[in-house]
């Protein structure tokens, strides 16, 4: 499945990425930016951004299960991850709180 038509980048080039990538020692977190470098490909207009983190997350789900790659790397980057998602979290409630606040002043 293509994933990204900008850079031509599949499924399957994301999963053969991952393998390397996370075999790493201090494996960094496996973003759509660090797979693409892997890959030697660019993101251009990021539109895939939101799938490619999903299949990333689906694949490293896959290879841990196969025993493909170490459960601690996995646990890392999930537990990296879900603190940047609370982190993006917490700036969208403070983002919206700004919009909020400044409604009044607009009236
Ligand atoms: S679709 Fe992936 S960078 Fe455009």
């Amino acid at each position: 499945m293509i994933v990204c038509s900008c850079a031509r980048v599949t499924d399957h080039d994301i999963e053969l990425a991952l393998l390397e990538i996370m075999i790493e020692e201090n494996a960094p977190l496996p973003t759509p930016g660090v797979v693409w470098r892997h890959l030697q490909k660019r993101l251009d207009c990021c539109g895939c951004a939101p799938l490619a983190v999903h299949i990333i997350y689906e694949k490293l789900e896959a290879l841990e299960a196969k025993g493909l790659v170490c459960p601690c790397a996995c646990a890392n980057a999930k537990d990296r991850k879900r603190r940047s998602d609370e982190r993006s979290a917490a700036k969208a409630r403070l983002e919206g709180d700004v919009v909020t606040s400044k409604d009044p002043c607009e009236a």
